[in-house]
């Protein structure tokens, strides 16, 4: 095989076990506690979306599997490696994408493959070209980012995330600025792109529907201190529509239970 191709071949998924883990912030004089005893298991090639409202530390609990952010309790294992820092198998995806506007499509997802030195200049090309064209972006190679709409930039930094080959992708709310028919185009796609690359994904978000297309399973948690309030296994057929009636009566049933955990004050769900 050639470099090439050895690098395009999809690398296997992750296991990731979030033992104890607990992280707290100093805000002026008082002290928030983003997350309290956080204990979840998430399989190889597993699709986990967890859902909570605003401030109930889902990000920070994203940042702490990233290596980006250490917590102040416990310990996340990468197949059973501590992860003590950013690492090339774990790639973060954030609802604003920073591509750079001074590169054209192709450079920005060549961007993601600048530790790759197996790979010269031809051979990373031909790699951020197979990305492109997983997200149906190759007839843009050469544009630039001022030139794309807000869903055809989610997608490159999709295949930016995705050139490097991780392992785990993490995303978080990466759909949430788009309008609800751009975010559904792309649930078919990354639906598609996980079940073709069999990668483990956490996926933030606090919109229940889009939770239930995508996951195997629902987490929903709940804040102060962020807290995992209860699993769900989603159990239904993929692919999946998010208009479906049964979906969304479903998402209806989880964000009645995940208000009932918060509260008359909280906001559930989007
Ligand atoms: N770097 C930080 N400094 C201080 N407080 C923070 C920091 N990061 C997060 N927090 C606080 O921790 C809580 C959880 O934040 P976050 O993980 O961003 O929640 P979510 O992503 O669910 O909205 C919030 O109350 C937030 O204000
Ligand atoms: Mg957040």
């Amino acid at each position: 095989m050639t470099d090439v191709q050895q690098e395009l071949a999809p690398a296997p998924p992750l296991k990731l076990a979030i033992r104890g883990v607990g992280k707290s912030f100093a805000q002026g004089k008082a002290v928030v506690h983003a997350l309290d005893q956080i204990d979840l298991d998430v399989a190889e090639g597993e699709f986990v979306c967890l859902v909570g409202p605003s401030g109930c530390g889902k990000s920070t609990l994203l940042s702490i599997i990233a290596g980006l952010e250490t917590p102040d309790r416990g310990e996340v294992l990468a197949d059973g490696q501590p992860v003590r820092g950013p690492g090339r198998d774990r790639v973060v995806m954030f609802q604003e994408h920073a591509l750079f506007p001074w590169k054209d499509v192709l450079g920005n997802v060549e961007f993601g493959l600048r530790f790759k030195p197996n790979l010269d200049a031809k051979a990373r090309r031909e790699v951020a070209r197979f990305y492109l064209r997983m997200v149906g972006l190759e007839a843009f190679a050469h544009a630039w980012v001022h030139e794309l709409s807000g869903g055809m930039r989610q997608r490159v930094a999709l295949a930016r995330c995705l050139a490097p080959n991780p392992r785990v992708l993490l995303m978080d709310e990466p759909f949430a600025a788009l309008d609800a028919m751009t975010r559904e185009r792309l649930y078919g796609d990354l639906q598609q792109i996980w079940s073709a690359r069999r990668k483990t994904i956490v996926l933030v978000t606090h919109n229940m529907r889009e939770a239930l297309t995508l996951g195997d399973r629902i987490v929903l948690m709940t804040p102060r201190p962020g807290r995992i309030h209860a699993e769900h296994v989603s159990g239904l057929p993929r692919p999946r529509d998010i208009n479906a009636p049964h979906l969304a009566e479903r998402a209806a049933e989880l964000t009645a239970e995940l208000r009932r955990a918060l509260g008359p004050d909280e906001e559930a769900t989007r």
